[in-house]
């Protein structure tokens, strides 16, 4: 007989509207076949929260598909096969995926990236060496920031941000970031070695932009949009490039947000404005993980998370990104 396994998951109950809460989701249990020929089962150690799955529970055609309701949600996840009728996986073998929000799933291999077990944490992979260091890595390479730039960085204190701020220190820039607390200035300040931080809560942006850099700035890395993107269009030099990564000042909002009102900068001033999507890179990831992966492994690089326990509290983790709850990348820790 067969042994089934028993997978608890989150699934999508409503579609938020604002900001969500615990309602629009669910704690569900699902039963778990063993693998079949070419397939592995995975236990998944720990699973990611990002703020780009707000979008994906709107309905609506998106870069992504659209989270659909009563299913289970997906998201970056490293785990341990446990099983194995592939021979391109052994049990033990500890892999990258996308079916987070989950305990166990079965899979087939093109859908597993194995990674080192020797570099630790194991959710590093999800963060400086995952999804969101990869985005900042991208991001640097897409308006080729270079030694001498002054880049600005919103949104510096999270998982994107602050790997951001440490590979354009590597780079030889001088960088600033902004966040929303004391605590995370500090950590950008004296763990990060961003040159300057500010709170951007403690007063409009654009006065702290001009004070942090009072000769402009060459790269604004925009996590946040709004009001901050406004104030670095007003603070870039001539030929100045801005980094289109995230909005999420608006991923909460109910109708559309309008766009910065100083727009008329990017004729006057000549400006550079890319967007990214990360997976577009992807054929880049081995030359990202040997230059990244060797930063962290030198110890030049910093992997700073904030770790939530259990999936239980998935969504908490989640709806926390919204409410800045966590310094780095935010994790959720399985089994
Ligand atoms: N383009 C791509 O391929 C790609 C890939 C990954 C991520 N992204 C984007 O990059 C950005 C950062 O993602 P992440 O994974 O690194 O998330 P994160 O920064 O680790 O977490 C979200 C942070 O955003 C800040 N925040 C929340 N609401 C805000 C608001 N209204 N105004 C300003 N800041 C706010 C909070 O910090 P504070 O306490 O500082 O407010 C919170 O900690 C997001 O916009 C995300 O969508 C893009």
């Amino acid at each position: 007989m067969e042994t089934v396994m028993i997978s608890r998951e989150i699934r999508l109950a409503s579609r938020p509207k604002g900001i969500p809460n615990a309602s629009n989701f669910l704690l569900a249990q699902s039963e778990v076949r063993p693998p079949q020929d070419q397939q592995a089962l995975v236990r998944n150690l720990y699973m990611s929260v990002d703020p780009y799955m707000r979008g994906r529970m709107n309905e609506g055609k998106s870069y992504v598909p659209s989270f659909e309701l009563g299913e289970v949600l997906e998201g970056g996840a490293v785990g341990e096969v446990i099983e194995s009728r592939s021979t391109e996986f052994q049990p033990g073998d500890i892999v990258t995926s996308n079916y987070g929000w989950r305990e166990y799933f079965v899979a087939a291999p093109k859908d597993l990236h194995a990674v080192p077990r020797e570099l630790q944490p194991l959710s590093v992979h999800l963060g400086a060496l995952g999804m969101t260091g990869m985005t900042a890595w991208a991001a640097l390479h897409l308006v080729e920031v270079k030694a001498g730039d002054v880049i600005y960085i919103s949104g510096a204190a999270g998982a994107v941000g602050n790997v951001a701020g440490q590979l354009a220190k590597l780079r030889g820039c001088r960088v600033i970031g902004s966040a929303g607390s004391v605590e995370k200035v500090r950590f950008l300040r004296e763990e990060c070695g961003f040159d300057v931080a500010f709170n951007y809560k403690l007063g409009p942006v654009v006065d702290q932009l001009k004070i942090a850099a009072p000769d402009g700035i060459d790269v604004y890395f925009d996590n946040v949009g709004g009001e901050t993107l406004e104030a670095a269009l007003a603070v870039l030099r001539v030929h100045g490039r801005i980094i289109a990564c995230g909005g999420i000042s608006s991923y909460n909002a109910e109708k559309p947000q309008p766009g910065p009102a100083n727009l008329f900068n990017v004729i006057t001033k000549r400006l550079t404005m890319k967007g990214l999507i990360v997976r577009d890179w992807m054929d880049r990831r081995d030359e990202f993980e040997k230059e990244v992966g060797g930063y962290f492994q030198a110890g030049k690089l910093k992997n700073k998370e904030t770790v939530v326990d259990g999936i239980d509290r998935a969504v908490d983790a989640f709806i926390g990104l919204f409410d800045g709850k966590n310094i780095g990348k935010m994790i959720v820790k399985l089994g």
